[in-house]
C-alpha cells in the first residue's frame, strides 16, 4: 500500500516536470522566432525613414544576388534560413550585425546561436560595407512589404 503511494507520487512528480520542461522549451523557441535585441556588431542604431528608398533597395537586391543567393532564398531554406519575414522577426540593427559580423553573432547572440544549431553551417562575412548592408536591409524591407 505504502509503496504504491510512493510510486504514484513519483509518477505525478515526473509528469509535472515533463510539462514544466515542455513549457520552458516552448517559451525559448518563441523568443528565437521573434528577436527584440540589436545583436552584436558595429551597428547600434539604424535610421529607417518612412517609405522605401527604391534606389537603395535595387542596389541591395543586386548585392544580395551576387553575395548571398548561393546560401539564401526568400521562401525556402537553402544552406541558410529562408529570409521571408526577416524584417518583422528581427530588428534592423540585428539584421545588419548578422550581415557584418556573422561569426561573433553565432557565438554570442542567443538567437544567432540557435540558427547555427538548426542550420549547422557557419554563415561567413561576405565583404560588404556597412553602407552595403544597409542597402540589403532596404531590399529586405521592400520584399517584406514595408511602407
Ligand atoms: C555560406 C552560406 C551563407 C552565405 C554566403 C550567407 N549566409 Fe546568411 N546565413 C547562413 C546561415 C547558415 C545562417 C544561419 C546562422 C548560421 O548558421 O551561421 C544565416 C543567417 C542569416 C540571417 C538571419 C536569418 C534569420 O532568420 O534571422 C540573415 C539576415 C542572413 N543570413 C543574411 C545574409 C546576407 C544578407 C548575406 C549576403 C551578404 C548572407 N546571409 C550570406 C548562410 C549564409
Amino acid at each position: 500500500m505504502m509503496n504504491r503511494m510512493k510510486i504514484g507520487t513519483a509518477l505525478v512528480t515526473a509528469l509535472f516536470l515533463a510539462v514544466a520542461l515542455a513549457a520552458c522549451k516552448k517559451q525559448s523557441g518563441d523568443n528565437a522566432s521573434n528577436d527584440s535585441g540589436t545583436g552584436i556588431g558595429p551597428v547600434s542604431s539604424v535610421q529607417i525613414a518612412a517609405g522605401i528608398d527604391e534606389g537603395m533597395a535595387k542596389k541591395g537586391a543586386d548585392l544580395f544576388e551576387a553575395k548571398c543567393s548561393a546560401c539564401h532564398k526568400w521562401e525556402e531554406k537553402v544552406v541558410g534560413p529562408a529570409l521571408q519575414g526577416v524584417t518583422t522577426r528581427r530588428k534592423p540593427e540585428w539584421i545588419m550585425n548578422m550581415i557584418l559580423n556573422p561569426v561573433e553573432m553565432t557565438q554570442k547572440d542567443p538567437t544567432a546561436q540557435k540558427l547555427l544549431e538548426e542550420h549547422l553551417t557557419q554563415m561567413t562575412f561576405q565583404n560588404v560595407t556597412q553602407e552595403e548592408a544597409r542597402m540589403i536591409l532596404e531590399h529586405f524591407r521592400k520584399k517584406d512589404g514595408a511602407k
